[in-house]
Protein backbone atom coordinates (compact mmCIF):
# COMPACT_ATOMS: atom_id res chain seq x y z
CA UNK A 1 0.00 0.00 0.00
CA UNK A 2 1.41 3.48 -1.26
CA UNK A 3 0.93 6.55 1.13
CA UNK A 4 1.70 9.88 0.84
CA UNK A 5 2.99 12.93 2.68
CA UNK A 6 0.25 13.53 4.50
CA UNK A 7 0.05 10.02 5.94
CA UNK A 8 3.18 9.45 6.73
CA UNK A 9 3.05 12.96 8.77
CA UNK A 10 -0.17 11.44 10.54
CA UNK A 11 1.98 7.67 11.14
CA UNK A 12 4.55 9.77 12.73
CA UNK A 13 2.43 11.93 14.79
CA UNK A 14 1.06 8.69 16.33
CA UNK A 15 4.34 6.73 16.68
CA UNK A 16 6.78 9.29 17.88
CA UNK A 17 4.36 12.12 19.06
CA UNK A 18 6.19 14.81 16.84
CA UNK A 19 3.71 17.27 14.42
CA UNK A 20 5.06 17.38 11.57
CA UNK A 21 2.99 20.34 10.56
CA UNK A 22 4.58 23.32 12.49
CA UNK A 23 8.18 22.12 10.90
CA UNK A 24 8.66 23.65 7.52
CA UNK A 25 7.23 20.93 4.80
CA UNK A 26 9.90 21.42 2.28
CA UNK A 27 12.78 20.93 4.55
CA UNK A 28 11.33 17.94 6.51
CA UNK A 29 10.06 16.13 3.31
CA UNK A 30 13.51 16.86 1.86
CA UNK A 31 15.47 14.74 4.97
CA UNK A 32 12.91 12.12 5.21
CA UNK A 33 13.76 11.12 1.34
CA UNK A 34 17.49 11.32 2.19
CA UNK A 35 16.45 8.75 4.88
CA UNK A 36 14.80 6.62 2.64
CA UNK A 37 17.59 6.50 0.11
CA UNK A 38 20.10 5.89 2.80
CA UNK A 39 18.14 2.98 4.41
CA UNK A 40 16.79 1.40 1.19
CA UNK A 41 13.45 1.82 2.14
CA UNK A 42 11.41 2.28 -1.56
CA UNK A 43 8.28 4.29 0.02
CA UNK A 44 6.92 6.25 2.80
CA UNK A 45 4.49 3.76 3.75
CA UNK A 46 8.11 1.11 4.71
CA UNK A 47 9.00 4.13 6.51
CA UNK A 48 5.77 4.01 8.62
CA UNK A 49 6.37 -0.03 8.81
CA UNK A 50 9.60 -0.21 9.95
CA UNK A 51 8.86 2.58 12.61
CA UNK A 52 6.17 0.97 13.96
CA UNK A 53 8.07 -2.64 14.26
CA UNK A 54 11.62 -1.64 14.81
CA UNK A 55 12.46 0.87 18.10
CA UNK A 56 16.32 0.98 17.35
CA UNK A 57 15.60 2.23 13.69
CA UNK A 58 12.33 4.52 15.49
CA UNK A 59 15.43 5.99 17.90
CA UNK A 60 17.81 7.10 14.94
CA UNK A 61 15.13 8.07 12.97
CA UNK A 62 13.93 10.63 15.94
CA UNK A 63 17.13 11.72 16.45
CA UNK A 64 17.86 12.34 12.79
CA UNK A 65 14.46 14.27 12.24
CA UNK A 66 15.11 16.36 15.35
CA UNK A 67 18.03 17.12 14.21
CA UNK A 68 20.63 17.59 17.60
CA UNK A 69 24.14 19.41 16.22
CA UNK A 70 25.26 21.72 18.92
CA UNK A 71 28.49 22.38 20.64
CA UNK A 72 29.54 24.58 24.54
CA UNK A 73 29.70 28.14 23.63
CA UNK A 74 28.09 28.44 20.35
CA UNK A 75 28.00 31.70 19.12
CA UNK A 76 30.97 33.14 21.08
CA UNK A 77 29.57 36.47 20.84
CA UNK A 78 26.45 35.90 22.29
CA UNK A 79 28.18 34.14 25.12
CA UNK A 80 30.14 37.43 25.71
CA UNK A 81 27.95 38.99 26.31
CA UNK A 82 25.84 36.77 28.71
CA UNK A 83 28.65 36.93 30.41
CA UNK A 84 29.67 40.67 30.51
CA UNK A 85 26.20 41.62 30.36
CA UNK A 86 23.21 39.79 31.18
CA UNK A 87 24.03 36.84 34.04
CA UNK A 88 24.83 40.01 36.21
CA UNK A 89 22.05 41.28 35.64
CA UNK A 90 19.68 38.05 36.26
CA UNK A 91 22.06 37.04 39.01
CA UNK A 92 24.45 39.41 40.35
CA UNK A 93 23.29 41.16 43.92
CA UNK A 94 21.81 37.76 45.04
CA UNK A 95 19.24 37.50 42.58
CA UNK A 96 18.41 33.71 41.95
CA UNK A 97 17.71 33.26 38.55
CA UNK A 98 15.41 30.70 36.42
CA UNK A 99 17.34 30.12 33.61
CA UNK A 100 15.89 27.63 30.86
CA UNK A 101 17.48 26.48 27.28
CA UNK A 102 14.49 25.45 25.53
CA UNK A 103 15.89 22.08 22.63
CA UNK A 104 18.73 21.75 24.57
CA UNK A 105 20.07 18.58 22.59
CA UNK A 106 22.99 17.41 24.71
CA UNK A 107 23.28 19.70 26.78
CA UNK A 108 25.99 22.06 25.91
CA UNK A 109 24.05 25.32 25.95
CA UNK A 110 22.89 24.60 29.87
CA UNK A 111 26.38 23.36 30.67
CA UNK A 112 28.25 26.15 29.49
CA UNK A 113 25.97 28.74 31.29
CA UNK A 114 26.05 26.77 34.42
CA UNK A 115 29.98 27.20 34.14
CA UNK A 116 29.61 30.77 33.41
CA UNK A 117 27.78 31.05 37.02
CA UNK A 118 30.17 28.75 38.81
CA UNK A 119 33.29 30.78 37.50
CA UNK A 120 31.07 34.40 38.61
CA UNK A 121 30.38 32.34 41.82
CA UNK A 122 26.55 32.91 40.80
CA UNK A 123 24.04 31.29 42.74
CA UNK A 124 20.74 30.38 41.01
CA UNK A 125 16.91 28.88 41.41
CA UNK A 126 17.44 26.70 38.23
CA UNK A 127 18.63 25.93 35.25
CA UNK A 128 16.67 23.97 33.26
CA UNK A 129 17.40 22.17 30.07
CA UNK A 130 14.46 20.74 28.01
CA UNK A 131 13.94 18.83 24.55
CA UNK A 132 11.84 16.63 22.85
CA UNK A 133 14.13 13.55 22.52
CA UNK A 134 14.52 11.08 25.31
CA UNK A 135 17.60 10.18 23.84
CA UNK A 136 19.41 12.93 23.44
CA UNK A 137 18.45 13.72 26.94
CA UNK A 138 20.32 10.66 28.63
CA UNK A 139 23.23 11.61 26.16
CA UNK A 140 23.28 15.22 27.63
CA UNK A 141 23.21 13.68 31.40
CA UNK A 142 25.64 11.65 30.33
CA UNK A 143 28.18 14.63 30.94
CA UNK A 144 30.38 12.57 28.43
CA UNK A 145 31.54 14.96 25.24
CA UNK A 146 34.26 14.81 22.10
CA UNK A 147 36.73 17.33 21.58
CA UNK A 148 34.52 18.77 18.26
CA UNK A 149 31.88 19.57 20.64
CA UNK A 150 34.26 21.97 22.71
CA UNK A 151 36.60 23.61 20.90
CA UNK A 152 35.03 26.70 21.19
CA UNK A 153 35.16 26.34 24.93
CA UNK A 154 38.29 28.38 26.44
CA UNK A 155 41.20 26.33 27.00
CA UNK A 156 41.28 27.29 30.93
CA UNK A 157 37.77 26.41 31.34
CA UNK A 158 38.12 22.95 29.40
CA UNK A 159 41.33 22.11 31.69
CA UNK A 160 39.26 23.25 35.02
CA UNK A 161 35.76 21.80 34.17
CA UNK A 162 36.59 18.50 32.29
CA UNK A 163 38.56 15.43 32.51
CA UNK A 164 40.09 13.28 29.48
CA UNK A 165 39.76 9.60 28.97
CA UNK A 166 40.91 8.63 25.67
CA UNK A 167 38.83 10.27 23.18
CA UNK A 168 35.89 11.29 25.45
CA UNK A 169 35.74 14.13 27.59
CA UNK A 170 33.72 13.52 30.71
CA UNK A 171 32.33 17.21 32.34
CA UNK A 172 32.43 17.55 35.94
CA UNK A 173 29.88 16.06 38.53
CA UNK A 174 29.28 19.86 40.16
CA UNK A 175 28.55 21.32 36.62
CA UNK A 176 26.52 17.97 35.56
CA UNK A 177 24.32 18.47 38.64
CA UNK A 178 23.99 21.91 38.45
CA UNK A 179 21.62 21.17 35.03
CA UNK A 180 17.87 19.69 35.51
CA UNK A 181 16.80 17.90 32.34
CA UNK A 182 13.41 17.53 31.74
CA UNK A 183 11.69 15.70 28.52
CA UNK A 184 9.09 18.74 27.17
CA UNK A 185 7.79 18.98 23.49
CA UNK A 186 7.71 22.65 22.46
CA UNK A 187 4.50 22.14 20.38
CA UNK A 188 2.55 20.90 23.19
CA UNK A 189 3.26 20.32 26.59
CA UNK A 190 3.06 23.44 29.67
CA UNK A 191 5.79 25.82 29.62
CA UNK A 192 7.17 27.09 32.71
CA UNK A 193 6.63 30.16 33.98
CA UNK A 194 9.09 32.66 35.46
CA UNK A 195 11.62 32.36 33.54
CA UNK A 196 14.42 35.14 34.14
CA UNK A 197 16.59 33.95 30.62
CA UNK A 198 15.53 31.24 28.21
CA UNK A 199 17.63 30.45 25.24
CA UNK A 200 15.99 28.82 22.38
CA UNK A 201 18.36 28.50 19.91
CA UNK A 202 18.61 26.59 16.54
CA UNK A 203 15.03 25.56 17.02
CA UNK A 204 12.76 27.58 15.88
CA UNK A 205 14.49 27.63 12.42
CA UNK A 206 12.85 24.02 11.70
CA UNK A 207 9.35 25.41 12.26
CA UNK A 208 7.10 27.45 9.98
CA UNK A 209 6.60 30.86 10.28
CA UNK A 210 3.23 30.52 12.33
CA UNK A 211 4.47 28.47 15.24
CA UNK A 212 7.37 30.32 14.98
CA UNK A 213 5.25 33.70 15.96
CA UNK A 214 3.07 31.04 18.26
CA UNK A 215 5.98 30.02 20.09
CA UNK A 216 7.59 33.18 20.60
CA UNK A 217 4.24 34.48 22.20
CA UNK A 218 4.00 31.50 24.50
CA UNK A 219 7.84 31.81 25.66
CA UNK A 220 6.70 35.63 26.27
CA UNK A 221 4.89 34.32 28.96
CA UNK A 222 6.93 32.40 30.53
CA UNK A 223 9.43 35.18 30.57
CA UNK A 224 9.30 38.09 34.05
CA UNK A 225 9.26 41.24 32.90
CA UNK A 226 12.86 42.24 31.94
CA UNK A 227 13.72 38.80 31.79
CA UNK A 228 16.19 37.90 28.37
CA UNK A 229 14.97 35.63 25.37
CA UNK A 230 18.11 34.40 23.58
CA UNK A 231 17.58 33.00 19.47
CA UNK A 232 19.91 31.56 17.52
CA UNK A 233 21.90 33.29 14.65
CA UNK A 234 19.54 32.76 12.12
CA UNK A 235 16.68 33.23 14.04
CA UNK A 236 15.95 37.07 14.43
CA UNK A 237 12.84 38.40 15.18
CA UNK A 238 10.89 40.14 12.64
CA UNK A 239 8.85 43.26 14.30
CA UNK A 240 10.17 42.12 18.17
CA UNK A 241 7.78 45.11 19.68
CA UNK A 242 4.54 43.33 18.25
CA UNK A 243 6.09 40.37 21.31
CA UNK A 244 6.79 42.84 23.91
CA UNK A 245 10.63 42.39 23.27
CA UNK A 246 13.24 44.71 22.19
CA UNK A 247 16.48 43.85 20.66
CA UNK A 248 19.59 44.20 23.20
CA UNK A 249 22.15 42.75 21.13
CA UNK A 250 22.92 40.58 18.75
CA UNK A 251 20.28 37.43 19.25
CA UNK A 252 18.97 38.55 22.54
CA UNK A 253 15.70 40.47 23.49
CA UNK A 254 14.64 41.74 26.35
CA UNK A 255 10.99 41.68 27.41
CA UNK A 256 9.17 44.90 28.83
CA UNK A 257 8.88 45.68 32.08
CA UNK A 258 5.46 45.97 33.59
C1 LIG B 1 19.97 21.97 16.53
S1 LIG B 1 19.47 21.48 18.14
C2 LIG B 1 19.76 22.98 19.04
C3 LIG B 1 20.58 22.76 20.29
C4 LIG B 1 20.98 24.01 21.06
N1 LIG B 1 19.85 24.80 21.42
C5 LIG B 1 21.96 24.84 20.26
O1 LIG B 1 21.61 25.90 19.75
O2 LIG B 1 23.10 24.41 20.13
C6 LIG B 1 17.68 21.47 17.97
C7 LIG B 1 17.02 20.70 19.11
O3 LIG B 1 15.61 21.02 19.09
C8 LIG B 1 14.92 19.88 19.52
N2 LIG B 1 13.51 19.96 19.11
C9 LIG B 1 12.98 19.83 17.87
N3 LIG B 1 11.63 19.91 17.92
C10 LIG B 1 11.31 20.10 19.23
C11 LIG B 1 10.09 20.26 19.93
N4 LIG B 1 8.92 20.23 19.27
N5 LIG B 1 10.12 20.43 21.27
C12 LIG B 1 11.31 20.45 21.94
N6 LIG B 1 12.50 20.30 21.34
C13 LIG B 1 12.51 20.13 20.00
C14 LIG B 1 15.67 18.73 18.85
O4 LIG B 1 15.42 17.49 19.46
C15 LIG B 1 17.12 19.20 18.95
O5 LIG B 1 17.78 18.62 20.05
Amino acid sequence: MTMDYAGLKRQIYDILDIDLNAYKEQQMQRRITQWLARHRLEEFSRLGQVLQDDPVHRAKFREYLTINTSHFFRDQGVFETLENQILPTVAGSGRLPRIWSAGCSIGAEAYSIAILLAEHGYRYREVLATDIDNEILRKAQSGQFVRSQLNALPRPLLEKYFEQNRDIYHLSETIRRAVHFKQHNLLKDTFPRDCDLIMCRNVFIYFTTDTQKHLTHTFMASLKPGGFFVVGSAEQIMNPSSFGLKRISYCIYQKDAE
